[in-house]
């Protein structure tokens, strides 16, 4: 199959199938690799608009009860100081994100599912819905039942992020414990869809044993249940995990890695069109210069800026090389803003950012 035919057919729309999503995703040479970047770009901006939405990210606990093989703050971490910020905090947070105009939050967590954290998160949410600023609020927490999904809703929140972490159930039942089971994680993505979010759901990718093969119908996954956003990054070995401890990475292995997840968000962005793809902090953290703004030139169209308070950074690493640990919500805010102009980006203010397709798919502005 030839890759420059296949690409003018994605760019112009047709819907490909995995095999030519493969080859999408290995080009044979940078030029074939700097056509398929250049290609995504242009439909992200005819799309969706030529800038960048903004989201101001809150971690605002990392209490977790799974485990895992990956995950830097899984249950069975002992080093791990466990966090959970007040609502005051979580608040304060947000407000800052709405000073900054970043028009919308993503409140991420590690998952619980016991009474005093689902009704916590309710009455946070309220009190962020009722700020000045009509900020989007996207949550990030889990697996959680309809009842759950259904109040935090009512309570303001409009976007979920949950990754579907592969869409090979045997892929998946390698990295996760035994009783963690891949048919419950779609079922869950099943119930956000019922629960009226706007539903986002992403894998990392370069996992160990992961194919091509397999990335591009992780693709597939995300267009078969009408995804409205895609969060998606390079998987990084964290060191204390048992993923990473059975698997270190080879020299050059974490540059490969970046060039893959560029080409998979490109990738994503000609088959689904009008989805809002994150340019995620994984990329920053390969290549703290410019990973993220590379996501954005490759055809993501929302950056994630951390606006939490830098005491609790160091507790919330879910793999090795996190960027920005010292750093306040004020600076990030400022080295991004330079890095955006730096490439051409042009940012979005005051405005929540839904991704077109949502509109698209129910009708509702
Ligand atoms: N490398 C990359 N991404 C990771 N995540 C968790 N651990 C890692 C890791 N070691 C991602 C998962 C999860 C999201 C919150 O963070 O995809 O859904």
């Amino acid at each position: 199959m030839n890759f420059a035919g296949i690409l003018a057919r994605a760019e112009a729309g047709a819907d490909l199938t995995v095999p030519e999503l493969a080859v999408l995703l290995a080009p044979p040479d940078p030029g074939s690799a700097a056509a398929l970047t250049a290609a995504a770009h242009r439909v992200k901006t005819a799309v969706c608009g030529d800038y960048v939405n903004l989201r101001g990210l809150i971690e605002f606990s990392n209490f977790c009860n799974r485990d895992c093989f990956y995950c830097g703050i899984r249950k069975s971490m002992p080093a791990v100081r466990r966090y959970r910020m007040s609502a005051d905090e979580i608040v304060h947070a947000a407000t800052l994100a709405g000073e900054y105009g970043y028009g919308s939050v993503v409140l991420q967590s590690g998952e619980r599912d016991d009474p005093e954290f689902t009704g916590f998160l309710t009455g946070v949410l309220r009190r962020i819905a009722a700020l000045p600023y009509r900020l989007g609020i996207t949550l990030s927490c889990g697996e959680q039942t309809l009842d759950t999904y259904l109040r935090w809703r009512e309570a303001g929140a409009t976007r979920y992020l949950l990754r579907i972490e592969s869409s090979n159930p045997a892929l998946f039942a390698r990295i996760h414990p035994a009783n963690w089971r891949w048919e419950d994680r779609a079922a869950a993505l099943a119930r956000l869809r019922e629960a009226d979010y706007q539903v986002g759901t992403g894998v990392m990718i370069g996992l160990p044993g992961q194919t091509t093969a397999d990335l591009a119908a992780d693709v597939k996954f995300f267009q078969r249940i009408d995804a409205d956003m895609i969060g998606m990054g390079p998987y990084l070995p964290q060191d204390d995990t048992p993923l990473g401890r059975q698997c270190p990475d080879a020299p050059g292995a974490a540059a490969a890695r970046l060039e893959l997840a560029l080409r998979m968000i490109s990738v994503t962005r000609l088959l689904l069109r009008d989805v809002n793809i994150a340019a995620a902090t994984a990329l920053q953290a390969i290549s703290p210069a410019d990973g993220r703004e590379r996501g954005i030139l490759a055809g993501a169209n929302v950056i994630m800026p951390n606006v939490g308070d830098p005491a609790y950074r160091r507790s919330y690493q879910l793999y090795n090389g996190k960027p920005n640990l010292d750093e306040n919500a004020a600076a990030l805010r400022a080295g991004l803003l330079a890095n955006l102009a730096a490439v051409g980006a042009r940012p979005r203010f005051n405005a929540p950012g839904d991704p077109p397709h949502y509109a698209a798919r129910t009708g509702k502005p």
